[in-house]
């Protein structure tokens, strides 16, 4: 499994720990950065991991900034792309079999990095269900639902 991963400089620190979990975990990381505390534009990194899941270059994506919003916010404007703002497992756990959300959004500033590294875990260890929850996620992207 190839996770693609961002984060802004509200995150860097949750990031470093999130990869160093993965990694541990003898998942491969692409790390689309920042690694600066630099105050950046989240929208950047949140379109990077996007793109990565939506090409086929990841398999999933995690996107951290403040709150989770607006970096997700700005990766569910890419097509295909279902990211989830998540605090608890209960949530990461159903818009995996449910949503089949393909990216994990939380916030740096909501949680800490235990309830990070389960969500994480919870997240990539979870399949999609199908069935009936595909027509739904089907109706998400047809413009016949507008
Ligand atoms: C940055 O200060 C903050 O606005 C950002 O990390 C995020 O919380 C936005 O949704």
């Amino acid at each position: 499994m190839k996770i693609a991963i961002g984060n802004d400089h509200a995150a860097v620190d949750m990031k470093r720990e999130v990869v160093q979990h993965l990694t541990d975990r003898g998942i491969e990381v692409i790390n689309f950065g920042t690694d600066s505390y630099e105050s950046c534009d989240y929208p950047i990194y949140g379109k990077k991991v996007a793109h990565a899941v939506a090409d086929g270059k990841a398999d999933l994506g995690i996107l951290i900034c403040g709150t989770g919003i607006g970096i997700s916010l700005a990766a569910n404007k890419v097509k295909g792309i279902r990211a989830a703002v998540c605090s608890e497992t209960y949530s990461a756990r159903l818009t995996r079999k449910h949503n089949d959300a393909n990216i994990l959004a939380f916030g740096a500033r909501v949680i800490g990095p235990g309830t990070a590294l389960d969500l994480v875990d919870t997240f990539i260890d979870t399949p999609f269900e199908g069935g009936r929850h595909q027509r739904r996620i089907d109706m998400i992207e047809d413009p016949e639902n507008d």
